[in-house]
């Protein structure tokens, strides 16, 4: 099922964006152009990784500073052990959608 999540024109370059669907958070993220969504809660703590710092396509989390890939969700850095699910997204008309497995 794919989910409307914003306009593209919401979220800038080297930005992440948050919201909920079916009581899950998740984050989109755009890097360079291309668009991505994670879930939001670190792996660790469950810190809001939306408030974390986006560095070439990588987020740590606000907490701890665990790392992981945003494109992939590998987790990269501890003390988080678990990759983050990763969620297929695309764009039609400008809006951005992330399908929700
Ligand atoms: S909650 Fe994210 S590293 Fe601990």
């Amino acid at each position: 099922m794919w989910v409307k999540v914003c306009s593209i024109s919401e979220i800038s370059e080297e930005d992440v964006f948050g919201f909920e669907v079916e009581a899950q958070r998740l984050a989109v993220y755009n890097i360079g152009g291309k668009f991505f969504a994670t879930e939001a809660l670190c792996t660790h703590e469950k810190a809001d990784l939306v408030k974390g710092y986006l560095d070439g396509g990588i987020i740590e989390c606000p907490k701890h500073n665990a790392r992981f890939e945003v494109a992939t969700g590998k987790c990269l850095k501890r003390p988080a052990k678990h990759d983050l699910k990763t969620f297929p997204v695309k764009v039609e008309g400008g809006v951005l959608y992330v399908e929700m497995l």
